[in-house]
């Protein structure tokens, strides 16, 4: 697939099965995230690859997550919260490692880390695979940052689940160039 059809065709699929991506796969994807821009160099990111027996280690840590934050959490939304990270064979934590940089402020460098996450989205969607970029309440939550292993200037900007697509894909509307797009010229 070329590039300029991968970049303008991409949708997120949520409805993801086994087998996840291989080696190679998993490479590549990296690569494209690591070609994102990024001010000065600076490399803001971090990512973890969960799978196996990690995505139900963190489904253990989304429940603990749940009922700390709510000690009268629902039995159902506690196995709710425990089955979330296994939507999917491999889930990539996107993180955000924020340093002091003189001209290069925090959301310089959130965006960079944001823009190599939709690099590894376009990727994914070129090699045939599915994948979703979620957040959610877990990926703001002290407890699972710190099950994660986050330092304090690191954040969660996504959990990336990938696979292989296991629905059909959807169609997305055609967006109007006049409803987004507006010449300026001074006047
Ligand atoms: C920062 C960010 C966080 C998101 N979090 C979620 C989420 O938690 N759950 C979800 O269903 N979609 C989430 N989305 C939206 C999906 O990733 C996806 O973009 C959306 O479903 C639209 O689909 P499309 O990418 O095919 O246009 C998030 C998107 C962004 C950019």
């Amino acid at each position: 697939m070329d590039a300029l059809s991968a970049i303008s065709q991409r949708v997120s699929v949520a409805q993801l099965t086994g087998p996840g991506p291989n080696q190679e796969q998993v490479e590549q994807l990296f690569k494209a995230a690591f070609r994102a821009p990024d001010h000065a160099w600076m490399r803001p990111w971090r990512y973890l690859t969960i799978k196996d027996k990690g995505l139900a280690a963190l489904g253990d840590v989304f429940a603990q997550a749940g009922l700390h934050k709510d000690p009268e959490i629902t039995t159902e939304k506690l196995e709710k919260l425990k089955r979330m990270p296994q939507r999917a064979p491999l889930m990539i934590v996107a993180i955000a490692n924020i340093q002091t940089h003189a001209k290069v402020p925090a959301v310089e460098q959130r965006m960079a880390v944001a823009a190599g996450i939709q690099n590894m989205l376009t990727a994914a969607y070129a090699l045939g695979l599915g994948a979703i970029w979620r957040t959610g309440e877990m990926a703001y939550d002290d407890l699972v940052a710190g099950a994660l292993g986050l330092s304090e200037n690191e954040e969660v900007l996504g959990f990336i689940y990938l696979g292989h697509v296991n629905c059909k894909l959807k169609q997305p509307p055609e967006l109007l160039l006049s409803d987004f797009v507006q010449e300026w010229n001074g006047d």
